[in-house]
């Protein structure tokens, strides 16, 4: 089955595999346990909770997180995404339909156009909107009140969004890629959902080779399983395993395709850096914003590159990793 071509399957498998609240959503410590006191002292004090804005990479569970701050208030949430959204009319019809509690949650926020964006700002703080009607020499502004409500915003380039909106957010948490564990832990989980079995070395090689990234692991899972049911294995090997990443071409350390050319494309054509994100993605035909959102995190997070003033560098780790001698 071809995950492109069927997205609906896929957010169907992904849906069954999210974790539906803070106790079955594993990692992020840190975040988990700050949001449990908010929610709870919210709920004593029979409000709504504060803003919420959520950054990081994709595919670290920043949708999950949200539908499980709904879920822990006991309240229902409205799914959306910054682009959208088009005209201010939308938004307005958005907030207008909220009920009391509700959460809001949108998706790339860091992609609202700015008049739409201007409509959140006296939504968040005041819930109120003000709405202009009437048609020309008789228009004129209608506040509209709104019941209270929790947007949670989502994006992956926290640093695209503008300070106004940033600061109207009174809880600002990133997510941090997950350890080996804790991917371990989410592998044993995914493999229980599908009632498939998997050896414990098998579920950590997985997890060493997901880029400390939920949404890997369990796709790479799901591509494991194939091989293994394809060859009528009973129990997924870590051989099996192994074997399986290889002929995806995923490396040992998680790393694909692109980032391979990524590295390459710097230490071959670029004497190593630095060099400029434009220049390297054009000389290896890939966009910047997915290298920038996408790939260049992980290999900062695991030491393979460095950003300097100048550009991106090759370190001598990434030398290592492929294999390839620092002075030729
Ligand atoms: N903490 C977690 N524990 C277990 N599974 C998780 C966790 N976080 C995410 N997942 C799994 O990873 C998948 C992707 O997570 P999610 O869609 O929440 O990521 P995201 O951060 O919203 O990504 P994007 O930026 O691409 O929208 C989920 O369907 C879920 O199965
Ligand atoms: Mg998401």
């Amino acid at each position: 089955m071809n995950d492109v071509l069927n997205p609906e399957i896929v957010e169907d498998e992904e849906s069954s595999l999210r974790p539906g609240d803070f106790d079955e959503y594993i990692g992020q410590t840190n975040l988990k346990e700050n949001l449990k006191v908010f929610v709870g002292a919210a709920k004593l004090r029979d409000e709504s909770l504060d803003h919420v804005l959520l950054y990081g990479p994709p595919g670290l569970g920043k949708t999950t997180m949200s539908m499980i701050i709904a879920h822990e208030m006991g309240t229902n949430i409205k799914i959306t995404t910054g682009p959208s959204i088009e005209k201010t009319g939308d938004l307005v019809a958005i907030l207008t339909a909220l009920e009391p509690g509700d959460v809001l949650f949108i998706d790339e926020i860091h992609r609202l156009n700015k008049v739409v964006e201007e409509i959140l700002y006296p939504a968040m703080e005041d819930f109120c909107v003000d709405v202009v009607i009437g048609k020309e020499a008789s228009t004129r502004s209608v506040r509209i009140d709104l019941p209270p409500f929790t947007l949670v915003g989502a994006t992956t380039r926290a640093g695209d969004l503008s300070a106004p909106l940033r600061d109207r957010f009174g809880i600002v948490s990133q997510l941090e890629y997950y350890s080996e564990d804790e991917l371990t832990q989410i592998i044993d989980r995914t493999s229980r959902v599908y009632n498939i079995k998997m050896d414990e070395d098998a579920k950590r090689e997985l997890a060493r080779r997901s880029r400390g990234t939920p949404r890997i692991a369990n796709r790479l899972f799901r591509r494991v399983r194939d091989f293994s049911q394809f060859y009528g294995d009973a129990t997924i090997t870590k051989e099996r395993t192994t074997e399986a990443l290889e002929r995806l071409k995923v490396d040992n350390l998680g790393l694909d395709d692109v980032d391979h050319k990524y590295l390459l494309g710097i230490i071959h054509r670029f004497k190593g850096g630095p060099v400029g994100l434009e220049a390297i993605a054009a000389s290896i035909g890939e966009e910047p914003q997915t290298l920038e959102d996408v790939n260049e995190p992980y290999l900062l997070q695991i030491g393979l590159i460095k950003r300097t003033p100048r550009g991106r560098i090759a370190t001598a780790e990434a030398y290592r990793h492929l294999h390839i001698s620092q002075d030729e």
